[in-house]
């Protein structure tokens, strides 16, 4: 008692000395242990694997000290006529003093064919490893056996009681020691299957991302397209669709809007007179003055405008600008005849914008003024303008301190 005790404890210090260890170092120790234990040449240590009629032998580390050989992983069907199959399929320990004299009557027997490298296989012990459960986890191989103290060459001599005995007391303990590595390993394998998972769920994110984007700049041509569209048969052509955006842009950040406001109106604006698609055409073309009639069609194109734009929830700050961007901050502008803060923030940024760029710009009845003559024009008035009556006077102040960037805008996108 006293003596398998002590093995036991022997044992365990050595294979698990330095605390868990991958499966492959463990079965190496364990291997090698049984080997010293018992003198024995050669050996390999098998884990069974599967369920049911799919059950088998997996060799997991094969050791020889006369030659080199490379195999493992290979497997055995647990009902193969094969010894270490025939004792992981029953449990039992078989100490076979020579494998070339197996009677013909046992179910099981040695096939020479699996000797390696001109090694000769002599006697052999084979055990279980059985778990707490008392089923098969595994089965230790032992080839081999040489006398203590002979010549290198000596022959192999048989296993007997003693070294079953040597080797039986650990056998459960490595049948736990092998399904807690094994468990081990399978739980590293399911992680590295679920970092794999993680990572083609981020491609999935990613791809989601890019097609997001994809969608965007289609969505961002399509309303430039339709701005551009709109101005088919109207005077206001060119760059001029792209400039009010840029203005709209500055104003509203140097207004302090938040940048996703900022941003909406960056491409919103360009929509401000998409509503004169509406429009007749030989009106907007007309060279002479409007009759009543037909300026009051002309004046429509704010209604026509929101009602083009009011049905796409990402079009809401367009359509406001459509529908607000020719009323005055004292009223009596078109279509409603709001007043200051009735017209919404995004309308007055562009009103001014678009008179900024209408003024730089030539049109039949006028030349393209100066950045000075327009400023002068936008802050003081003329025959036709009055600022305090057009604009907010905030976004004035804003103007007048920051006229450059209008410049700078309008020579950069100038027709
Ligand atoms: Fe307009
Ligand atoms: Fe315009």
């Amino acid at each position: 008692m006293k003596a398998s005790s002590n093995t036991v404890l022997d044992f365990l210090n050595f294979v698990e000395g330095q605390g868990p260890q991958p499966m492959p170092r463990l079965m190496d120790k364990i291997l090698l242990k049984c080997r010293l234990l018992t003198n024995a040449e050669a050996g390999s240590i098998f884990i069974v694997r599967g369920r049911g009629r799919s059950r088998r032998l997996q060799a997991m580390r094969v050791q020889n000290d006369r030659v080199r050989i490379r195999a493992k992983g290979f497997e055995i069907p647990l009902d193969a006529p094969a010894i270490a199959a025939y004792v992981g399929a029953t449990g039992k320990t078989l100490r076979i003093p020579d494998v070339y004299k197996i009677p013909k009557n046992r179910p099981y027997r040695f096939n020479p064919a699996n000797e390696r490298a001109g090694y000769v296989t002599r006697s052999v012990m084979c055990f279980p490893l059985k778990n707490f459960r008392n089923a098969v986890t595994g089965v230790v191989q032992l080839i081999n056996r040489l006398p203590e103290k002979a010549a290198p060459d000596a022959a192999p001599i048989p296993f007997d009681t003693a070294q079953e005995e040597l080797v039986l007391p650990v056998s459960r303990i490595l049948a736990d020691l092998v399904e807690r590595a094994d468990m081990a390993d399978r739980i590293r394998a399911k992680n590295r299957e679920l970092q794999v998972r993680n990572r083609q769920l981020q491609e999935g994110r990613a791809r989601i991302a890019a097609l997001q984007a994809e969608t965007e700049d289609a969505f961002m041509l399509s309303i430039s397209l339709l701005a551009r569209a709109a101005e088919i048969h109207d005077e206001e052509t060119g760059n001029h669709i792209v400039r009010v955006n840029e203005y709209s842009y500055h104003l509203a950040r140097m207004a302090g809007q938040p940048a996703e406001w900022c941003d909406e109106i960056r491409y919103s604006a360009q929509l401000h007179d998409v509503g004169k698609m509406s429009v007749d055409a030989a009106i907007l073309r007309k060279k002479g003055p409007l009759t009543p009639e037909e300026r009051h069609e002309m004046n429509s194109h704010p209604v026509y405008g929101h009602q083009i734009l009011a049905a796409a929830p990402r079009l809401a700050m367009a359509a406001e600008i459509a529908q607000g961007h020719h009323e005055k901050w004292a009223g009596g502008g078109y279509p409603n005849g709001l007043q200051g803060e009735q017209i919404p923030l995004s309308a007055r940024i562009v009103a001014m914008a678009d008179i900024y760029d209408a003024l730089r710009s030539a049109r039949p009845y006028k030349p393209a003024f100066s950045h000075e003559k327009t400023v002068a024009i936008m802050t003081e008035g003329d025959d036709r303008l009055d600022p305090r009556e057009h604009f907010d006077p905030a976004l004035l102040d804003l103007f007048r301190n920051h006229h450059q960037e209008f410049d700078e805008i309008y020579r950069r996108l100038h027709d």
